[in-house]
């Protein structure tokens, strides 16, 4: 008994801002900037301003609005929609695990930290999400009146003689951010041991998934179901991007001009239509699919699977993905019966965290007294 105080007593030591990383079996220790230490208090300020409309320019939105809770933090849209109303090119993301994203964003080769991500909802311009840019003082002004903060951002970052600063506020949302740890999934409890945590279907599924005739693995293996992954500690550059045949406007492998993937950023033709692997926890709460919402359901999804892309038939996207010289060589396409989809669909939906989905520590602050 008191081997086991002891114990308790050095942990809470160790980490003297008070946070406690409680990471499942599996998950090595989060990659944390020097800079930028978890503490408990910044957890919860970033928690705070997540949830916080004062966070868009016309206060009607904050990240939560197209980063929802209940749908693992995604919202539902094929693409998101800003405060003004502009439309996004692309789809929300999970936020779960994502402190482990080696690059943010479906496509970003250069996004690679979450306080350098959180600028772009609330500045960018090109779509304007949050509506910030040019407002820096407004929004420092409005967060200054509000008596939570007064008490909040001091606490986070006690070594600032004024801690309302922009720099401050994206710490603090990464911070809070990185503590958004999910593996109580029912996949979880079958690896942890428990066989009966998962339907005969899923663990088929699961078998089916890890085979060379399906590929999934390939791209989404590993703890986060995803290639793209890094960790502390890790020395190889794991960011990872794939062309998963999803189009072909112009029979030599082209993507839509809005969304080229990869290519955007560096010019090469070889990176036309690569994406990031999105992790696939979760994965029954975060429909539409693909980086344009385009494909509706998860049903959809296995159909431009196992035909080893997307046909487009009409409309100014029309072209045969099956055929695109990007494409990946692991969508090769396989024999998808009824019972092979049963199978898939039940593993899929076997990677839903619902603890997750209702854990009070990721919840919206603002709607219990503090
Ligand atoms: C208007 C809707 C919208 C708002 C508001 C919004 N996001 Fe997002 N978020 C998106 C979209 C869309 C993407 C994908 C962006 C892309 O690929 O360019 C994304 C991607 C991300 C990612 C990358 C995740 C990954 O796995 O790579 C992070 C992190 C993120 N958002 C955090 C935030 C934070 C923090 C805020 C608030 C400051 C916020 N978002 C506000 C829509 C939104
Ligand atoms: C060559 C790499 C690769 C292989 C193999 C692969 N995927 Fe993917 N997967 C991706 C990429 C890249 C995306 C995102 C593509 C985009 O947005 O255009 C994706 C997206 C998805 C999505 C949508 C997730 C979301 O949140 O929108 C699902 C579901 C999915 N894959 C399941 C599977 C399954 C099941 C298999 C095996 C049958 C598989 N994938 C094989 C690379 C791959």
């Amino acid at each position: 008994m008191l081997r086991v105080l002891v114990a308790l007593t050095l942990v809470g030591c160790a980490t003297d801002g008070g946070f406690v990383w409680s990471l499942p079996e599996g998950f090595p220790e989060p990659r944390v900037p020097g800079d930028n230490p978890m503490t408990d208090a910044k957890v919860e300020l970033g928690r705070h301003l997540f949830y916080d409309p004062r966070l868009s320019g016309n206060q009607t939105q904050s990240c939560a609005s197209c980063h929802v809770q209940e749908l693992a933090f995604t919202d539902g849209l094929a693409v998101s929609v800003g405060s003004t109303g502009e439309v996004h090119p692309r789809g929300s993301m999970s936020l779960v695990n994502v402190a482990y994203a080696p690059t943010l964003t479906w496509a970003s080769p250069v996004l690679r930290h979450l306080e350098a991500q959180a600028l772009v909802p609330m500045f960018g311009e090109n779509p304007v999400e949050l509506g910030l840019s040019g407002r820096e003082d407004e929004l420092l002004a409005r967060l200054r009146a509000e008596p939570r903060y007064v008490e909040l951002f001091p606490a986070a970052f006690p070594e600032l003689d004024d801690p309302f600063t922009i720099d401050a506020i994206a710490k603090a949302l990464a911070a809070f951010q990185r503590s958004l740890i999910s593996a109580d999934s029912p996949w979880d409890r079958f690896a942890a041991g428990d066989p009966s945590a998962v339907s005969e279907a899923a663990v088929r599924g699961g078998e089916f998934f890890f085979t060379e005739e399906a590929e999934c693995f390939h791209c989404h293996g590993g703890f986060l179901f995803s290639s793209s992954v890094d960790h502390a500690g890790n020395v190889f550059d794991q960011a990872s991007f794939q062309n998963n045949g999803l189009y072909d406007v112009d029979g030599r492998g082209a993507y839509p001009a809005t969304n080229t993937g990869l290519f955007e950023h560096s010019g090469e033709p070889r990176d036309m239509g690569r994406f990031k692997p999105p992790t696939l926890r979760n994965v029954a709460l975060t429909a539409p699919y693909m980086h344009d919402g385009s494909l509706a359901t998860l049903d959809d999804v296995l159909d431009h699977y196992a035909a080893g892309g997307t046909v487009t038939t009409e409309g100014p996207n029309a072209g045969d993905g099956r055929l695109s010289p990007n494409k990946s060589l692991f969508v090769h396409g396989f024999e998808l019966s009824a019972e092979r989809r049963a199978d898939l669909r039940a593993f899929l939906d076997a990677l839903t965290d619902d603890t997750l989905l209702r854990d009070p520590r990721f919840s919206d602050p603002w709607l219990t007294p503090l």
